[in-house]
């Protein structure tokens, strides 16, 4: 049987780490894709040469050609810019949405059976656009954005209980800002609820808040310190792990922003909900009971996608 396929689109901090993990992993042969030429072409020779040391076959070009990507299984999509000091949030909406589009465009063209992950930000918005110009099925494209806040609020949580992460399990809801919705009610060490927890005295409610606060702001932090660039190892491996639950058919429930209509009272929109991954792609939207705070707070974070896509709508005119 011919190996996987996965082919990145982004050759930058995140595509890179992709690879590394994807040929270790071996979940298949690697293109890495850029408009830079030679940056992924490096990339992927200096990462082929892991191979003899790790002990992994799987091939990794680098590409700058969407002809390269023909017939991809996976993809995962880091294409874009970060935000720099004095672009405004529609400045970049307005650079990526681009991307977005030329992106989605070479995936239609090369390979429009892929189930897409989407990580470019700002996500909720770039997701849905990226499905907009693709035209893919709205279950195989979807973005990664929970399952890196919850890994961000269950290591903060495992530090606070001084348990092992293995023990942690957690949910983020709603959009990939600071308006996502950190579920305390469904977080849990080893099935027991955090709310539980507290009422045993092991930690306060005023505590678990600033925990909640600081996986809100987490990727923020780690920007404050590294100045030149946003995080990337373990966006990488939340991705990785998306890709797994697809290529694997795990049938994962990981909460990712996914097409929701009809549950959650929405009716079309990618916002982050939990969701089971399988062979099908995204099978099924997982609809939990919230309670009046995480409603409210989802509601809030809901409203705050639905701006981004309105500006997306006024810049490109297409998607209106
Ligand atoms: N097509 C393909 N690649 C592109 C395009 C394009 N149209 N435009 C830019 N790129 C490439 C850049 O050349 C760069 O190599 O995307 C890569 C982005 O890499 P980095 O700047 O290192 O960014 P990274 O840290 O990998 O993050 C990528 O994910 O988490 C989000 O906010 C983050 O939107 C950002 C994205």
């Amino acid at each position: 049987m011919a190996r996987k396929k996965i082919a990145l689109i982004g050759a930058g901090n995140i595509g890179g780490t992709l690879a590394h993990l994807a040929a270790s992993k071996e979940l298949g042969d690697i293109v890495l894709f850029d408009v830079i030429e030679g940056v992924p072409q490096g990339k992927a020779l200096d990462l082929s040469q892991c191979g003899p040391i790790e002990g992994f076959d799987a091939k990794i070009i680098g590409s700058n050609d969407y002809k390269d990507i023909q017939g991809a299984d996976v993809i995962i999509v880091t294409a874009g810019v970060a935000r720099k000091p004095g672009m405004s949030r529609d400045d970049l909406l307005g650079i990526n949405l681009k991307v977005m589009k030329a992106v989605g465009e070479g995936i239609k063209a090369n390979a429009p059976d892929a189930f897409v992950i989407c990580i470019t930000n700002p996500l909720d918005a770039m997701v849905w656009a990226l499905r907009e110009f693709s035209g893919l099925p709205h279950n195989k494209v979807v973005g990664m954005a929970g399952v890196l806040d919850s890994a961000r609020f269950s290591t903060f949580l495992a530090e606070e209980f001084d348990v092992s992460v293995r023990d942690v399990n957690t949910f983020v809801l709603g959009g990939h800002g600071d308006t996502m919705v950190p579920v305390v009610q469904y977080s849990t060490v080893a099935g027991i609820p955090v709310p539980d927890l507290i009422k045993q005295g092991r930690s306060t409610k005023e505590r678990i808040d600033a925990i909640v606060k600081r996986t809100r702001g987490g990727g923020g932090e780690i920007v404050a310190l590294l100045k030149t660039g946003s995080a990337y190892y373990a966006p990488a491996t939340s991705g990785i792990a998306m890709a797994e639950a697809y290529l694997g058919d795990q049938k994962r429930l990981l909460p990712c922003a996914a097409f929701v209509e009809g549950k959650y009272g929405l009716d079309g929109l990618y916002v982050g909900v939990p969701v089971i991954i399988g062979a099908g792609g995204v099978e099924q939207v997982v609809e939990i009971d919230l309670d009046e705070e995480a409603k409210a707070n989802f509601q809030v974070s809901v409203d705050a996608v639905k701006e981004l896509l309105e500006a997306c709508k006024a810049i490109d005119g297409s998607l209106a």
